[in-house]
């Protein structure tokens, strides 16, 4: 996607190895049009696929996720890191671990809001190790739901997210994907959308 490309060159800062600070337009502050045409993007890659749900994983899941369900016409569920006092009813939980915090978190979904018949679309801002989109691609077949895809806004392609999510059969649509980090210098390969 052209224009979050040329986005992510005029805002994004490289942290370190392999961090990219993107809190201008997507993990703290929000440019909500970007996110409509990311959404929109999502939608269009998706749009003969029947997809019933979105479903992200909070918290910067949720802009580019909500915008697609709104481009699709479907309600959006986001995974919970915390139990809520409120959820009291049946939960679909799954254990995910973070290489870049070196944490372990429970996330979890109430299980009325997937069913049987339900063909799910994943959302997420990064894709880096693929371990949070593999907890909720655990989650969703726990529900007997079908998940038809895994879109990203911001791929890391050095790292094997990707391949987690090919390797459980299910396709990515990236639509950046950063080959490198080199000399403080960007480098994309082509994208997906
Ligand atoms: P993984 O899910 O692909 O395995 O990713 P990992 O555990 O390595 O990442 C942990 C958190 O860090 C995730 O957000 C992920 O989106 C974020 N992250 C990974 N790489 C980058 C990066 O290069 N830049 C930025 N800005 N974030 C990155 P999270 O903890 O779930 O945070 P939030 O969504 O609640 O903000």
């Amino acid at each position: 996607m052209k224009l979050l490309e040329e986005r992510i060159l005029k805002d994004g800062n490289i942290l370190g190895d392999n961090i990219l600070k993107v809190d201008i337009f997507l993990t703290h502050q929000v440019d909500f049009q970007l996110m409509q045409e990311i959404g929109q993007v999502f939608a269009d890659s998706y749009a003969q696929a029947g997809i019933t749900k979105v479903v992200t994983i909070e918290a910067s899941g949720i802009a580019p996720a909500i915008y697609s369900a709104q481009a699709l016409n479907v309600p959006m569920i986001f995974a919970k890191k915390h139990k809520n006092i409120t959820m009291t009813e049946g939960i679909l939980t799954a254990e995910v671990y973070s290489f870049t915090k070196q944490v372990t978190s429970t996330v979890s979904i109430a299980s009325k809001f997937l069913s049987k018949d339900d063909k799910v679309l994943i959302i997420d801002d990064f894709l880096a190790n693929g371990q949070a989109a593999k907890g909720l691609i655990e989650i969703i077949t726990q529900a007997g739901s079908q998940v038809v895809g895994v879109g990203i806004v911001i791929e890391k392609s050095f790292q094997d997210g990707r391949q987690v999510l090919e390797d459980m059969g299910v396709q990515v649509t990236s639509l950046a994907r950063i080959k490198n980090f080199e000399n403080g210098q960007l480098n994309f390969m082509e994208a997906d959308a």
